[in-house]
C-alpha cells in the first residue's frame, strides 16, 4: 500500500492548511474529504432535494464524481470550491456526513484514490475507518475558541455566530453512530492552539520522518 498520511480533527484544527503543506513538501497527492462531503451537501441543495431523504442522498453520493487540480475542487466537472465553503453548506454536509450510504461512497472513492499512490488525506475518520493502516496518523486539536476564531478570519463572519455553528457540528461529526469523529489509539495528538501553521507543519513533517524510517 502507498504510504498514507492521515490527518483527523475537528474544524478550524488547522487540517487543511498543514495537510495541503505537508503534500506539497512531500510531492504526495493532497485528498479534502470534507470537500467531498460539502460537495454532495451542495449539489444536493442545488438540486432542491430533501437532505433528509437517506437513499437519495447515498444516491447523490454515489453520482458525484470528485477531482483536486491545481486547488481547486471540480465536482463532476465543475469548479465549486468556493461555493462549498458556505457555512449552510458546512452545516448540510454534516447532516448527509451522518448517513451510512453516503459515507461508504466517499470511503470506497478514497480508498480507490489512496490505493493509487502516496497521499496526504484529511477529515474525520481517515485514521480510524478509511485506512486503519495507514503508516502515519495525526489527530489536529485546537481549544474552541481558536478554532472559531481561525474559522471566523476565513470566513470574515462574526466570531461569536461562527463558535455556535462550529460547536455543533462538532458535537454531530462526534456523536454519529458510523465513523464518528475520534482519536484512533495509534494516532499522534497534536494541539495546535498555540502553534504557527509553520511549526504545525514541521511538527508534521517529523512525524512522518519518525513513522516512515523503519
Ligand atoms: O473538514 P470540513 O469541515 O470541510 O468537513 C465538512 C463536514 O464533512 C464535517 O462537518 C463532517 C463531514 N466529514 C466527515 O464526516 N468525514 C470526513 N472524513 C470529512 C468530513
Amino acid at each position: 500500500m502507498p504510504v498514507i498520511v492521515a490527518i483527523d480533527g475537528p474544524g478550524g484544527s488547522g487540517k487543511s492548511t498543514v495537510a495541503r503543506a505537508v503534500a506539497q513538501r512531500l510531492g504526495y497527492t493532497y485528498i479534502d474529504t470534507g470537500a467531498m462531503y460539502r460537495s454532495v451537501a451542495h449539489w444536493a441543495m442545488e438540486l432542491g432535494m430533501d437532505l433528509e431523504d437517506m437513499h437519495r442522498m447515498e444516491q447523490l453520493a454515489r453520482e458525484t464524481h470528485i477531482e483536486f487540480v491545481e486547488g481547486r475542487v471540480l465536482r463532476n466537472g465543475v469548479d465549486v470550491s468556493t461555493e462549498i465553503r458556505q457555512p449552510v453548506v458546512s452545516d448540510a454536509a454534516s447532516k448527509i456526513a451522518a448517513y451510512p450510504g453516503v459515507r461508504r461512497a466517499m470511503r470506497e472513492e478514497q480508498r480507490r484514490i489512496g490505493a493509487a499512490g502516496p497521499a496526504v488525506m484529511e477529515g474525520r475518520d481517515i485514521g480510524t475507518v478509511v485506512f486503519p493502516e495507514a503508516r502515519v496518523k495525526v489527530f489536529l486539536d485546537a481549544s474552541a475558541e481558536i478554532r472559531a476564531q481561525r474559522r471566523a478570519a476565513e470566513l470574515g463572519a462574526p466570531v461569536e455566530q461562527v463558535a455556535k455553528d462550529l460547536a455543533g457540528r462538532d458535537t454531530r461529526d462526534r456523536t454519529r453512530a458510523e465513523a464518528p469523529l475520534m482519536q484512533a489509539p495509534d494516532a499522534e495528538y497534536v494541539d495546535t492552539s498555540g502553534l504557527s501553521a509553520t511549526d504545525v507543519e514541521e511538527a508534521v513533517l517529523k512525524i512522518v520522518r519518525k513513522r516512515t524510517s523503519n
